[in-house]
């Protein structure tokens, strides 16, 4: 029986995450919550797990969640930046489910990291932001970090048994999300309820809106520097429509290896959960008659340069991946809001990314402040006026 915690518990991951507890009741069970403001969930969450400790975003959501929980009920409910730290470090878990979006689950992750805790990773901003530290920590821990990002997931399976010098390069798939054939001029005009129907994958607003505009891929080139120890200029990017290859891995030999299976979040996460066993889901098979025939094609960097800016500022390092990383939460929250169009993102992030002087081999704190000041400039680019 291994006991998880899960930060990001009311999320799509999170509640993924305890479809697959339910399912193996003999293989998991749940030490502690932390969801953010949704404490109708939280409150489901906990009367069905009974964690020892739930944590939400404040005192106020901590307050009216007490409230709606029965008398009886003995989890403890804890809130903010401490409430997520014991989550994050409880003494029974065995491992971490890193399942916040965006920056918030930076310093929770590395909590867990440093209290030993093995990883579980679904957020990936968190490798964007601070591979390096984190990569460094878990070392120092010896903390294993599982992918549960499907393409990181599936290369993570692709390179099991083989020698890292002996890969040629990683083929990370993408499926072009919903605009994959819109023209330049067509993408201007794209709603965000529009960039919200992805046509695949079940996800969060945030990472929905990524992969409409291929920023997703983007982070995920730099996740994967990070996770695999690869140089950026071995990371390419296929477009898959279909996501039934999750990713490959190209080998000196001329031998591609790839992963398949289909486009359910509960494979990479249970994958993570149990490695290295494997377990047992009947309801999710592959049928490859149905699914054919598989294409692929080359991105395209015009219509979505969001994939390039994110390839450069992985190349250039230092606090430049957390600025780009910060000016997207942003303008992908201001698209959101209506306040700028699809074709402005891009445009937003390298405007921010153009005034940020780098620092090389950032603290944490240098990061933190990185993503403050990102989140700063790309308001007041919003607020100023886009030059696109
Ligand atoms: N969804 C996928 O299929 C998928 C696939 C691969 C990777 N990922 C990655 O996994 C992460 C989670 O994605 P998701 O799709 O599950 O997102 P999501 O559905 O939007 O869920 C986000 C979770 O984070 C919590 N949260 C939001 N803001 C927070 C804050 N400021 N402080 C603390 N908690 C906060 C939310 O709480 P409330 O809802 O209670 O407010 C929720 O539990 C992202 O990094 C994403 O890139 C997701």
């Amino acid at each position: 029986m291994k006991k998880i915690s899960i930060l990001g518990s009311t999320g799509s991951i999170g509640v993924s995450t305890l479809d697959v507890v339910v399912h193996h009741p003999a293989e998991f069970s749940v030490a502690a919550l932390a969801g953010g403001r949704n404490i109708s969930l939280l409150k489901d969450q906990i009367r069905h797990f009974h964690p020892e400790l739930a944590a939400v975003i404040d005192k106020e959501h901590a307050d009216r969640l007490r409230a709606i929980l029965p008398p009886d009920e003995k989890t403890v409910i804890l809130w903010g930046p401490a409430g997520y730290r014991e989550v994050a470090r409880h003494r029974d878990a065995e491992m971490v489910v890193s399942a916040m979006v965006g920056s918030a689950g930076l310093v929770p992750t590395l909590e867990a990291i440093d209290a030993g805790k093995d990883i579980a990773l679904a957020n990936k901003e968190t490798m964007v932001m601070a591979g390096s530290l984190v990569v460094e920590r878990a070392r120092e821990q010896h903390v294993r970090i599982l992918p549960v990002d499907s393409e990181h997931c599936a290369i993570f399976q692709c390179l099991a048994g083989h020698q890292p010098d002996q890969v040629r390069r990683i083929i990370l798939t993408a499926s072009g999300g919903p605009f994959r054939t819109l023209s330049g001029a067509q993408l201007a005009d794209v709603s965000p309820a529009d960039a919200l129907k992805h046509p695949n994958w079940v996800m969060g607003r945030k990472i929905t809106i990524d992969s409409a505009s291929m920023m997703n891929k983007g982070l995920e080139i730099i996740e994967a520097k990070w996770l695999f120890g690869v140089e950026m200029d071995h990371i390419d990017v296929l477009i898959h429509p279909k996501s039934i290859i999750h990713s490959m891995v190209e080998y000196i030999d001329g031998s591609v290896i790839a992963q398949l299976g289909i486009p359910d979040m509960r494979i990479p996460i249970a994958y993570a959960l149990s490695f290295p066993e494997r377990l047992p889901r009947r309801e999710i098979p592959l049928d490859l008659i149905k699914t054919s025939p598989l294409e692929f094609f080359e991105p395209d960097l015009v219509r979505f340069p969001c994939m390039k800016l994110a390839r450069d500022a992985g190349q250039a390092g230092g606090t430049m991946p957390a600025v780009l990383n910060g000016a997207n939460e942003i303008a992908v929250e201001t698209f959101l809001d209506g306040k700028i169009r699809f074709t402005d993102l891009p445009v937003v992030i390298s405007e921010v990314l153009s005034r940020h002087r780098p620092t090389s081999s950032p603290t944490l704190d240098d990061i933190l402040e990185a993503d403050r000041w990102a989140r700063q400039e790309a308001y007041c680019v919003v607020k100023h006026g886009i030059n696109s």
